[in-house]
């Protein structure tokens, strides 16, 4: 479990904090989308949650272990962190070295290590391109090597740092089935920053940061019905969300054919 408490962080030489005095939990195995306008202070909870950063003030715990300089290294094994631009985050030759690179720190050996990789590769849909040098991919291809790269260490906590923002609409749902089907098979607990309505609806909960503050947290429908929020935090509501918004006596959903359903009801 992931317990955040009055957490803050101010960057070196800025005025404002840019996480102000948080507070929340995520349980295990849950799918959690973060959501909040340019600025908010997603990714910058992102790399305190990830230790990258250390918090100004409050505490990050997790599994019952707060975060300090001494378990650092223990702490940054149970998270991995996949970013927004895929450029950034290849240290391999091939998209199979890129996959094993962290694995030769683990003492394990090489036909263990291979069949680790295959197996990530398989699962991103990138086996047949483990010979390609990453620069050459896609922007779709270099992300899910990248998820592959990260679920190779096995991390208990993935997070997404709108890993799908560079992407076109058919890379998008690559990732998001991927996401997807990670929730559906394992047990690890992911936290995906997005500004795609799409994608958070798969979530099981949202959370919602405005001014380096949470804002909101709930289910999909929940913050949805929720005005106030979707104003301040200038979330798009999906299009289904808003025709049945419009029909009288129809209940506001967000999926279609529930909305077709209530639809045929109505007198
Ligand atoms: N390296 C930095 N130095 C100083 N201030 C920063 C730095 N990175 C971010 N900030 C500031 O901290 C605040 C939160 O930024 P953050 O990057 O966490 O927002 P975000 O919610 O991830 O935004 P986006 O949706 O644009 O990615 C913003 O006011 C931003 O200007
Ligand atoms: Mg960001």
């Amino acid at each position: 479990m992931i317990e955040i408490k009055k957490l803050s962080y101010k960057y070196p030489g800025a005025t404002r904090f840019a996480l102000d005095n948080i507070d929340l939990t995520i349980e295990d195995g849950k799918y959690v989308a973060i959501l909040g306008h340019n600025g908010s202070g997603k990714s910058t909870f992102s790399k305190l949650l990830s230790a990258i950063y250390k918090a100004s003030s409050g505490k990050i715990i997790i599994d019952n272990i707060e975060i300090n300089a001494e378990n650092l290294p223990e702490i940054r094994k149970k998270i991995g962190i996949v970013f927004q631009n895929p450029d950034n985050q290849f240290i391999g030759a091939t998209v199979e070295d890129d996959i094993a690179f962290g694995l030769e720190n683990k003492k394990i050996n090489f036909t263990e290590m291979h069949d680790i990789v295959l197996k990530y590769a398989r699962e991103v849909g990138m086996i047949d391109h483990l010979d390609r040098e990453p620069q050459n991919l896609s922007g779709g291809q270099k992300q899910r090597v990248a998820i592959a790269s990260t679920l190779a260490l096995d991390p208990q906590i993935i997070i997404f740092d709108e890993i799908t923002s560079m992407l076109d609409p058919k890379g998008r749902s690559d990732i998001y089935k991927i996401i997807h089907d990670l929730h559906k098979k394992t047990n690890k607990t992911l936290i995906s920053i997005t500004h795609d309505m799409d994608e958070a609806l798969l979530a099981d909960k949202l959370i919602v940061f405005s001014g380096g503050k949470v804002v909101a947290i709930g289910t999909p429908l929940e913050i949805l019905k929720n005005k106030e929020i979707i104003e301040l935090a200038k979330i798009d509501s999906p299009f289904v969300y808003k025709l049945s918004e419009m029909i009288e006596g129809v209940n506001p959903t967000y999926d279609e054919s529930q909305l077709i359903e209530e639809i045929c009801k109505l007198k």
